[in-house]
């Protein structure tokens, strides 16, 4: 599909209107970041906005509109606790979900009897929606998973040949999406941090329940709070502890020219390492405006892994660490708890023997209070999901792994590790031969004194995969008491 790339000016707009009219999309700037808009009431459009991003149809659109005539149109009653937040934040980067009128098709609300909306400040999502005279449905504008774009380019980059046209327009102001909060219920839900802030939004509502991570074996109320986000083509792991203990830490590494940092302005620096800025430690909208962006950043700079600080979780700051710590799929190295052992588990693709032996070795240890903590990796992973049968051998201990997604294995990963246990002799060869032979790597049966490998149960039944993980259970219950 050719992609029209058009300016700000009137007679741009009106031809970007004239396409959401016919049931085209177009990508449009606004104040937190570039939206892919399309006629949040035909259905067929709102369907291409779903192809377009590679978005699963279950999570559903924020609709955008210019007035509160919209409003009307689009939800069956406006309580009077949304009526006060919505005077004093709209226009701006709030998002409220009220129940939603018959108009506002299942599509665009991806089955929900609710719907999400939202007035942007932004004068040329402004002018769109006026020219268009129709409420738009618009998701950030990236592919499915990726940082949401914050600048046109990143819009160009990832989208041309995909939707029919791209407005470009300035930098987006705040840069993270807007607060998401839940009106339609009994209390207030915020279901994602942004701009505006929770303290904000209880000196309206009085209290707010925040629900922005889905528990464990709960179908989450936002549905994207399940699906892993934000995240650029490099791990990213947070470093807690103090400035010495990071520098420490980044100076043990072998090789620094595949590692990225992330850091503030007050931050010394580090000698050889590629470091972007999120602005000063002062100022959370620097980070709020910079997060994104940078991580696109480091993509481009080849960054194998990127390192980052920790983020306070108050204020303004929640928006960022939320991003944040979402992206890094909540992997935290606590440098301040050196005495952590850190264990690695490494079979094949990453899909159903490592990701059950690093739950039941994080089990075990908790149960145990043994200071240990596992991860695990592939020797060919290529970012699946978790095979559906392990998941459900893993969740008779209470524990939800289905939304895991498969590491491929790198050398960064080998480093931190302080023991490394593979299923089997084969992973074993395969790792020694890419990072050169490590006293840290063993097979599982090896370090127990034992001799049997852990085999495969790809592919076959619940029946199989539950025998595979008593297995593990009982080889991993040894590791833990020699460890
Ligand atoms: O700042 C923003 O909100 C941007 C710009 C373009 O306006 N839009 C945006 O949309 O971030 P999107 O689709 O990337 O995120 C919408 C979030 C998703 O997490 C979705 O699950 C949630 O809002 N959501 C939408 N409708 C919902 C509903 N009826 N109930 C619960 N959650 C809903
Ligand atoms: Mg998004």
């Amino acid at each position: 599909m050719e992609t029209k790339l058009l300016t700000t000016d009137d007679e741009s707009l009106k031809i970007a209107a004239e396409i959401l009219k016919d049931g085209g999309n177009v990508i449009f700037p606004t104040e937190t970041v570039y939206g892919l808009g399309a006629d949040a009431l035909n259905p067929e459009a709102v369907k291409n906005i779903f192809k377009a991003k590679g978005r699963p149809a279950d999570n559903p659109l924020i609709v955008h509109i210019s007035s509160l005539d919209m409003l009307k149109d689009i939800v069956e009653e406006v309580p009077e606790n949304a009526k006060q937040l919505v005077k004093k934040y709209w226009p701006g980067p709030l998002t409220v979900i009220l129940k939603k009128c018959k108009n506002v098709p299942y599509e665009t609300t991806a089955g929900l009897d609710t719907v999400a909306v939202r007035m942007p400040v932004n004068q040329v999502a402004k002018r769109l929606i006026e020219l268009a005279d129709m409420p738009i449905a618009a998701p950030s504008a990236n592919l499915s998973g990726k940082p949401s774009p914050t600048t046109a380019q990143h819009c160009i980059d990832d989208m041309v040949g995909r939707v029919d046209a791209i407005i470009e327009g300035e930098d987006c102001k705040y840069g993270v999406e807007s607060t998401v909060v839940d009106l339609s219920g009994e209390k207030p839900a915020l279901y994602r941090p942004g701009a505006v802030t929770l303290e904000e939004l209880e000196e309206v509502l009085g209290e707010v329940e925040v629900s922005v991570s889905a528990k464990e074996n709960e179908t989450p109320k936002s549905p994207g709070l399940k699906y892993k986000h934000y995240s650029p083509n490099a791990n990213v792991v947070i470093l807690a502890g103090e400035w010495e203990q990071v520098e420490c830490f980044i100076k043990g590494k072998t090789d620094l020219s595949r590692i990225g940092m992330l850091v503030f302005d007050e931050f010394p620096k580090i000698d050889g390492v590629k470091c972007i800025s999120l602005g000063s430690l002062k100022n959370p909208y620097d980070a709020m405006h910079r997060l994104f962006w940078a991580l696109r950043e480091m993509d481009k700079m080849g960054i194998m892994t990127v390192y980052a600080p920790e983020i306070a979780d108050k204020g303004t700051w929640r928006a960022v660490r939320n991003r944040l710590y979402r992206a890094a799929g909540n992997e935290i190295i606590n440098l301040s708890k050196g005495d952590t052992k850190k264990i690695l588990f490494v079979c094949t693709g990453n899909t159903c023997r490592s990701p059950m032996a690093e739950a039941i070795f994080n089990k075990i240890c908790k149960e145990k209070n043994i200071n240990a903590k596992a991860e695990s990796a592939g020797v060919y992973a290529d970012g699946s999901l978790v095979s559906t049968n392990a998941a459900e051998a893993i969740k008779e201990y209470n524990i939800d792994i289905s939304e895991r997604v498969s590491k491929n294995i790198n050398k960064d990963m080998i480093e931190n590790a302080d023991l490394i246990l593979t299923m089997s002799a084969s992973h074993k060869m395969a790792l020694n031969y890419a990072f050169g032979d490590s006293e840290k790597v063993y097979t599982i049966a090896e370090f127990i004194g034992e001799n049997q490998d852990v085999a495969d149960p790809f592919g076959g039944s619940l029946e199989d995969y539950k025998s595979c993980r008593d297995m593990l259970y009982s080889m991993i219950e040894k590791v833990t008491e020699k460890i």
